[in-house]
């Protein structure tokens, strides 16, 4: 439902022909960014079998569309731990915007905002969490964070994150190394650093070398301190008030641990396929993480996504949301701020069609029984 100008409808005709799907910023993105960063963001762990996996599992499943009910009016809001957004759409964090436009998480700050969703900004930001805040102070906004070797620097970000008013703490649990990005390493050699010299991990630069602007100082906050454990969380639940989300959950043994540990929400998340190859797609094990802990706890779900159906397939199995990673990049690569809008907006628009298409006014029409497997419908 538009209840605002969508900052969409202002943006120039002629560009705007140009990308009418999300993969239309993906293929620009490749002609437009630096072989180094096209590789970084675009590519996923050993044969990239999960990656292709993530979006070739969405194709599986096929929509069983309702008819002659009044679709007239579309509500797409919702709320996710309390927040109220306006469609169940938003972003998850990924590491270094600044590497794909100049105003970097700024910009993407800016156009959730705008298009009234919530954005979680990656620990690995090139903007510092305190900026972003100066920018939108109202934002909704979550902060991503590491168990670190030093956990210093974890308590520190999470009371930062507290005073500059994010609302949530996402603890990215499948990162105790970094999974083998044959990519990158052909690219960056032994760094796995994409970072060009002089910009920095500014969220975390006060735990860095201060007398080095050296990109190599990073390293040691890329990936979580392969000895924590669930003690972490409990330790974590002391420190901080805000509601914790864990990223990164695949099974329903950990999303069952997970609500034994008091969290108020889990991601299901493959880590957009970066982390382990041969790992399921996340739409294929949503239904049963949420048929497991969905009573308990607010569930997720990112990988993949980029088509208004796949987000109604996901919320029809049980997903409270779903988030975007790549596709946030991309449009930032194509156009900043707008270019994010764009990438938003068009997402919405498709759903809410998809919606229309299938008897569904509010997102509490879409239940499990709107999708079907391609085998079981052939059956039919
Ligand atoms: C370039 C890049 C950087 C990422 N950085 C982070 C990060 O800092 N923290 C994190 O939890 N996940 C990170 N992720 C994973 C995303 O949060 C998300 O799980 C994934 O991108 C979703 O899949 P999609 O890209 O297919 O939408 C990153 C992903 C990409 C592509």
């Amino acid at each position: 439902m538009l209840r605002w100008t969508d900052p969409y409808t202002t943006m120039d005709d002629k560009w705007r022909s140009q990308f009418v799907c999300l993969d239309d910023f993906e293929t620009r993105s490749s002609e437009l960014l630096p072989q180094r960063t096209w590789v970084y963001y675009s590519s996923g762990a050993g044969d990239e079998d999960t990656l292709r996996e993530n979006r070739d599992a969405f194709r599986r499943y096929w929509l069983k569309p309702r008819v002659l009910r009044d679709v007239s009016v579309r509500d797409m809001s919702t709320t996710v731990l309390g927040e109220k957004i306006d469609m169940p759409i938003c972003i998850s964090p990924t590491a270094f915007h600044g590497l794909a436009h100049p105003e970097g998480e700024i910009a993407t700050c800016k156009a959730a905002a705008d298009m009234k969703t919530l954005m979680i900004l990656s620990a690995g930001s090139t903007t510092s969490l305190e900026d972003i805040t100066a920018a939108r102070p109202t934002s909704a906004k979550w902060q991503d964070i590491y168990f670190w070797p030093d956990r210093t620097a974890t308590r520190d970000m999470v009371k930062r994150a507290e005073i500059a008013g994010f609302k949530a703490i996402v603890v990215t649990v499948d990162i105790p190394e970094i999974g083998s990005r044959r990519k990158h390493i052909q690219v960056f050699g032994k760094s796995l650093q994409p970072l060009q010299p002089g910009m920095q991990l500014k969220n975390l630069k006060k735990y860095m070398n201060q007398s080095s602007d050296s990109i190599d100082d990073g390293k040691q906050f890329a990936k979580s301190d392969n000895r924590s454990t669930w003690r972490d969380i409990a330790w974590l639940k002391t420190m901080t008030t805000l509601p914790i989300v864990l990223k990164g959950i695949l099974t329903v043994e950990d999303a069952i641990l997970a609500a034994e540990h008091h969290v108020q929400a889990i991601m299901v998340s493959n880590h957009g396929a970066r982390q382990l190859d041969s790992v399921p797609a996340t739409i294929d094990v949503l239904s049963e993480i949420v048929a497991a802990v969905g009573d308990k706890l607010e569930v997720y779900v990112d990988g993949g996504v980029r088509t208004g159906t796949d987000v109604l397939k996901a919320l029809a199995l049980g997903a409270r949301a779903v988030f975007i990673g790549r596709p946030v990049l991309f449009g930032l690569a194509c156009n900043g701020e707008e270019g994010v809008k764009a990438v938003l907006h068009i997402l919405r628009e498709e759903l809410s069609t998809a919606m229309a298409l299938t008897g569904c006014s509010r997102l509490r029409d879409i239940s499990r029984d709107l999708v079907t497997t391609k085998s079981c419908w052939s059956k039919l």
